[in-house]
């Protein structure tokens, strides 16, 4: 955990100061929560899974209730999408029991929470995006296991779900390009469609939701859609590659395959933020320009 510190700044410019513990701290989310709060000034506890094991109902307890704080982000999850399928009982425990503990000291400290979650809880049937009314039906163990942790939660916490993650600390596609980018051809599927999201613009996105404590599920992603080839074809030429030597592939042609079935529309609309009048993120084109500049990635 990080030590106590209250930073003393502009209560206007950044709304209500507040003491914050972030789980997942060491994550990608997690760092730019820890980050964005911190630089608001509130008073941030980061917890990675050394001193917040989300899979034991005592660590947690001890953690939240210890620390007394008056929310409690929960960007801790066991991501590793394709390991959930061969270990569905560890998803469950850290992805959703490791809720309902989160849930409980959270109740028992009086602090609001906002749990985040996923695309990956819809089927990526629907021919249009997703609202968040929308019925989900996730078809692998990791969203079988998000959507658990869905149910979790008190209904006055706030649930957002997100797609498509990127931030300059932990892997994620734009990180996966630049390593890849001197090799003459790459492939990436063409039939998967999303809305990269971008974990600076998310972290105050979520902020915003904790300041106010709102209740209910709300997606957040950053603007604009794109396939996997898309973005890949973006990020080559942001970053000064030729995008031409990127090829369009199907899921089906991906050798080995992988072990988990992903959404084929992962594009969520952020309707409760929209229809709510709550500021939307930006176009992910933009996040995108920003993210390859700090990690000095631009031509
Ligand atoms: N990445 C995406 O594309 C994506 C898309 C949609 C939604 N989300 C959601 O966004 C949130 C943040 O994801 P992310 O991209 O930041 O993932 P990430 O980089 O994998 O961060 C998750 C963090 O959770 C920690 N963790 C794992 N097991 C834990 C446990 N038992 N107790 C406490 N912490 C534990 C991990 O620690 P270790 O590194 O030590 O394991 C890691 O620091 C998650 O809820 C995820 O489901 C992500």
């Amino acid at each position: 955990m990080v030590p106590r510190q209250r930073v003393v700044v502009a209560a206007a410019e950044v709304g209500r100061l507040m003491r914050v513990l972030v789980t997942g701290a060491g994550g990608q989310l997690g760092h730019d929560v820890v980050r964005v709060c911190t630089e608001a000034g509130d008073v941030v506890v980061a917890c990675d899974r050394a001193t917040l094991d989300l899979g034991d109902r005592d660590s947690v307890a001890q953690a939240i209730t210890g620390s007394r704080p008056d929310v409690v982000v929960n960007a801790g999850a066991w991501t590793a999408v394709d390991d959930c399928e061969a270990d569905p009982d560890r998803a469950w425990r850290i992805n959703a029991l490791g809720v309902r503990w989160v849930t409980d000291a959270a109740r028992t400290a009086g602090a609001h929470v906002v749990h985040v979650s996923t695309d990956y809880v819809f089927d990526g049937t629907k021919p249009t995006p997703y609202v968040e009314w929308d019925e989900p039906n996730p078809t692998s163990a990791y969203g079988r296991s998000k959507l658990g942790g869905e149910r979790e939660v008190d209904p006055a916490c706030s649930i957002v779900r997100t797609a498509w993650v990127c931030g300059a600390h932990g892997h994620n596609m734009v990180k996966t390009v630049l390593a890849l980018a001197d090799r003459p051809e790459l492939a990436f599927v063409d039939d998967q469609r999303g809305s990269p999201t971008f974990t600076a613009d998310l972290a105050v996105a979520i902020r915003r939701l904790a300041v106010a404590r709102l209740p209910g599920t709300y997606h957040v992603t950053n603007q604009g859609d794109t396939t996997w080839y898309g973005f890949v074809r973006e990020i080559l030429e942001a970053a000064g590659h030729d995008p031409g030597k990127v090829r369009p592939i199907r899921t089906d042609e991906l050798d080995p395959p992988r072990a988990a079935p992903r959404p084929a529309n992962s594009v969520l609309d952020n309707a409760a933020l929209r229809l709510g009048g709550l500021p939307l993120l930006p176009h992910y084109r933009e996040a995108l320009g920003r993210l390859l500049a700090e990690l000095g990635a631009t031509p």
